[in-house]
């Protein structure tokens, strides 16, 4: 491993939420060695400044291409669908690659650069993928990027374009994970998985930093969105604990989890269903994750928050994202629209009061998949 830059943070170590082992920062570490749980960025010492923790010293230190500050707006147009008054929309479709992930591949590739990495490996169902290759252009960092060959043509073309070398994997989506970490052994590169780096979580957390900030009256009770491997979910309840160590906000909203009503390994975890599935195909793409390796960390979150699992139908998914785009003029990809579908189970059965106040993330972009309505 080449010498540590001084960009990266001198107090920094890695370590498991799972057993509390803790490691020296370091890009090839992704798993505690004791347990095998995916690990996370602990600080030595956590300012009471209002400001976001980060692993790299400055921001100068940050490959930025403009991520985050995405808008949020009230969705007042959803009728008698969602008969609920407080619902928003954090548009995270507006980030530089048209999806949530630029914040935490920011991070992700910012402390590859303070490692002096040379190449990197990402294994993606397509948005992290073109997130990656975008963030290591600008920091002139070769990207290797591992796909299935039936990811939507956008996102494929947008990995291309970026210019990191696509590597198109016939078979199912674990077929391509195994297929990247192959490659890694093979080559000795780093993997830099966003759903197991620690750092790419550090970048994700800017999410909460922003609800905090946005003038929404309050902070809303609840937050919603689609969770695979829940890069965005854990680092946005990583940004809220921070925000309540500092004094920023008193309360942890509720955090919800969507999933495809044909992969649910999330659900079937809350729902303490432990009889094997078989895994289906759904329109959801960027949730279609049978096995995540940090959902034993989500399930704790689900506990500790309040929050609920709940699984929707493609049916569904597809008509929100017309409901979105014709009624509301946000064209977003079906993965991202099953937030809605998920608020509209939770707020029917209850688990969301109407009075209440919610905000969804709306992931991704609609013109990066394919259209199946
Ligand atoms: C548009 C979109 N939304 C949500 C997700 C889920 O993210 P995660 O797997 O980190 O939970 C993805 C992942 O690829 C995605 O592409
Ligand atoms: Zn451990």
């Amino acid at each position: 491993m080449s010498e540590v830059s001084t960009s990266i943070r001198k107090d920094i170590s890695l370590y498991c939420s799972s057993c509390g082992a803790s490691f020296p920062p370091d890009m090839r570490l992704l798993a505690c060695t004791v347990c095998g749980e995916p690990l996370l960025v602990k600080y030595g010492e956590i300012s009471t400044n209002p400001h976001m923790e980060i692993p790299v010293y400055s921001c100068n230190a940050l490959v930025s291409l403009g991520e985050g500050n995405t808008p949020v707006i009230k969705m007042d147009k959803l009728g008698s669908r969602l008969p609920c008054g407080n619902i928003f929309a954090k548009l995270e479709f507006m980030n530089p690659t048209g999806s949530f992930k630029d914040r935490g591949t920011a991070m992700m590739i910012s402390v590859a650069k303070g490692f002096n990495i040379a190449n990197l490996v990402e294994d993606s169902s397509g948005n992290a993928g073109s997130s990656v290759a975008a963030y290591c252009g600008k920091a002139g960092i070769t990207a290797h990027i591992f796909v299935p060959s039936s990811a939507p043509q956008p996102k494929l073309d947008q990995i291309s374009v970026y210019g990191a070398i696509a590597h198109k994997i016939e078979g199912t989506r674990e077929m391509v994970t195994d297929a990247a970490s192959d490659f890694v052994d093979e080559k000795g590169y780093v993997y830099g998985a966003h759903k197991l780096s620690p750092y790419f979580l550090e970048g994700t957390k800017a999410f909460a930093y922003e609800i905090a900030r946005h003038n929404l009256g309050e902070m809303p009770e609840h937050i919603i969105m689609p969770v695979g491997n829940g890069s965005l979910y854990i680092g946005a309840w990583l940004g809220f604990k921070e925000l309540i160590f500092k004094g920023v906000i008193s309360k942890m909203p509720k955090m919800h989890v969507v999933q495809a009503s044909a992969v649910k390994p999330l659900v079937n975890l809350f729902s303490g269903n432990r009889k094997e599935e078989p895994i289906g195909i759904t329109v959801a793409g960027g949730i279609s994750v049978s096995n995540p390796p940090r959902s034993k960390l989500i399930g704790e979150i689900l506990l500790e928050t309040g929050g609920h699992a709940a699984a929707v139908d493609d049916e569904v998914i597809l008509e929100w994202q017309k409901i979105l785009a014709q009624e509301n003029g946000i064209y977003c990809e079906p993965t991202s629209s099953s937030a809605f579908a998920g608020l509209e189970y939770l707020i029917r059965d209850g688990i969301i009061a109407k009075k209440e106040s919610v905000l969804v993330a709306v992931t991704g972009f609609g013109l990066k998949d394919n259209l199946y309505i």
